[in-house]
This record gives C-alpha cells, structure tokens and sequence, in this order.
C-alpha cells in the first residue's frame, strides 16, 4: 500500500470524524415498509443480472450509509434501475425508517465464497481502508459503511464502480485509483471472510 494513500486516507478520517447525523426512524415502521425490499435483500445469493453480483446484505448497516444511498439513488447521483425505482417513490421520513429498522438486524455469518479473491492477501492490503472501515470492515463510525460479511462479489463490484466512475465519491474514488484488478478481489474476499458483520433480511433475522 502506497505511503501517500494512507496518509490521504488518514487526513480524511479525521476530517469525517463527525458524520451530518439523519435523524433518527422509526423501526417498527420500517420493518413495515420494508417487506418489498425483502424480496431481493431476504434471499440469499439473490443476483443481479448484467452485471451479475450478489444483491447487497443490508441487515446491520449504519443506518447513515442507507439513508444516504437511498438518497442517492432518488437524486439519480447513484445509479441502477430498480433501486431508482424503489427510492423515486419514497418520501425522506420512510428512508429514515426503512434505515433503522436495517440498521438494528443482527449480525450474521461471514461469507466463504472468495469469488476469486485471497483472502489473506487482502488482509495485507487493508492497512489504508482499516483507517475508516476498520481492520475487520466492522466500521464503528456510521459515516463509514460496515463491509465484514458482504457478498465478495458486491464488494469488489462496488470497487470497480469508483473506479470507472460509475459511482463517484470522491474518497472512495482516491481509494481504488491505485488498486489493480486482483488487488479487489482480495480486499473483497478478506471483507466478506469476517464474521458477525452484514446479514440478510430475512425472516430469521428479524
Ligand atoms: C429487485 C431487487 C431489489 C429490490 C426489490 C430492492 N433492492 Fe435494494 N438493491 C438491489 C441491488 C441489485 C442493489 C445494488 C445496486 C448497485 O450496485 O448500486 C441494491 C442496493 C441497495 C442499497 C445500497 C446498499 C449499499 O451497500 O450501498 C440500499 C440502501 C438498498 N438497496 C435499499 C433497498 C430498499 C430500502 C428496498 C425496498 C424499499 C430495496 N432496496 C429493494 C436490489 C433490490
Ligand atoms: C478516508 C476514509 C475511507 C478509506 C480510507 C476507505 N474508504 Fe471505503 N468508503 C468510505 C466512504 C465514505 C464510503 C461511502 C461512499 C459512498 O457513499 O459511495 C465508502 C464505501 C466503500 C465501499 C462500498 C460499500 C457499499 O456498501 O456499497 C467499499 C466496498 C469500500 N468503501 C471499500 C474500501 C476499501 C477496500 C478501502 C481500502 C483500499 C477503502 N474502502 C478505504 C470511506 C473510506
């Protein structure tokens, strides 16, 4: 890992120490407002099509990471057809609730399938992201998002998005500049390798 990147990644840390909080949803609405979401979160192993990845695990997210990708998606700043759709119709209160009710899923099981990536050797490739997702990916600050336990094969399709400016963020994209294709696989099968991190939502961890 280049020394300038983790200096970088470190000044912007510090800089994010203190996240523009969403204020707080209502659970018990969310689950309610949540059953459609149920049908491609819930399952595991659902997968998207063109380009074929894993639906994201969402149970256990700070409930800051979602409100914003929800926004995100609505503002049309992130980009993909049905979860464009699913946002366009929800109002700002049902993003706040849909957030905590994800947010306060329990834990689940880290994921085996490495999807071509060493998980050891993404662990040496950690140091840098370490400084806001944690060593672990179990981000303890909400302006990080939680990457322990996500499909590898989401997590390195969301690197490859930064990369080719599908998704623009301007950190994240400082991040994947310098990293090369085996370089994300890694880092995503090392991420999803860790336990007690992401989990479906399901009925069982409801
Ligand atoms: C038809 C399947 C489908 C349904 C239904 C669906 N989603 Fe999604 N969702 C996806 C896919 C695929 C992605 C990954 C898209 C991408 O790459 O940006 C995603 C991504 C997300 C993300 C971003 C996760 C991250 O880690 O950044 C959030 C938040 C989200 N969905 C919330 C919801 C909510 C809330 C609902 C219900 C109101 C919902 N989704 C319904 C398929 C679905
Ligand atoms: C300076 C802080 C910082 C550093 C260092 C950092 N990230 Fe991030 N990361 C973020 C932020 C903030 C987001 C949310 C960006 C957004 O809204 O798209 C993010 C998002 C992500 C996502 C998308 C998660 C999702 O659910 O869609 C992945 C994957 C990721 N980072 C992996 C990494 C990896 C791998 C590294 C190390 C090479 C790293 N990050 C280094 C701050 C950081």
């Amino acid at each position: 890992m280049k020394k300038a990147a983790l200096i970088a990644g470190l000044a912007l840390a510090s800089l994010l120490a203190t996240p523009a909080l969403a204020a707080e949803g209502d659970v018990e609405a969310g689950r309610a407002k949540a059953e459609t979401c149920l049908g491609c979160h819930g399952i595991p192993n659902y997968t998207n099509v063109y380009p074929t990845y894993r639906v994201p695990k969402l149970g256990g997210q700070h409930a800051d990471q979602i409100f914003a990708a929800l926004q995100a998606y609505r503002s049309g700043e992130r980009q993909h057809p049905t979860m464009s759709a699913q946002a366009a119709s929800m109002s700002d209160e049902d993003m706040r609730d849909v957030a905590a009710y994800f947010a306060q899923v329990k834990p689940g099981k880290k994921e085996p399938r490495t999807y071509g990536g060493n998980p050891q050797a993404g662990q040496e490739k950690t140091q840098v992201c370490a400084t806001c997702h944690g060593a672990d990916g179990k981000s303890p600050n909400p302006a990080f998002p939680v990457l322990a336990g996500q499909y590898a094969d989401y997590l390195a399709h969301a690197l490859r998005a930064y990369k080719l400016g599908e998704r623009t963020n301007p950190i994240m994209a400082a991040q994947v500049a310098t990293l090369s294709e085996q370089d994300i696989l890694d880092l995503a099968a090392w991420f999803a390798a860790q336990d007690e991190g992401l989990n479906l939502l399901s009925t069982e961890a409801r």
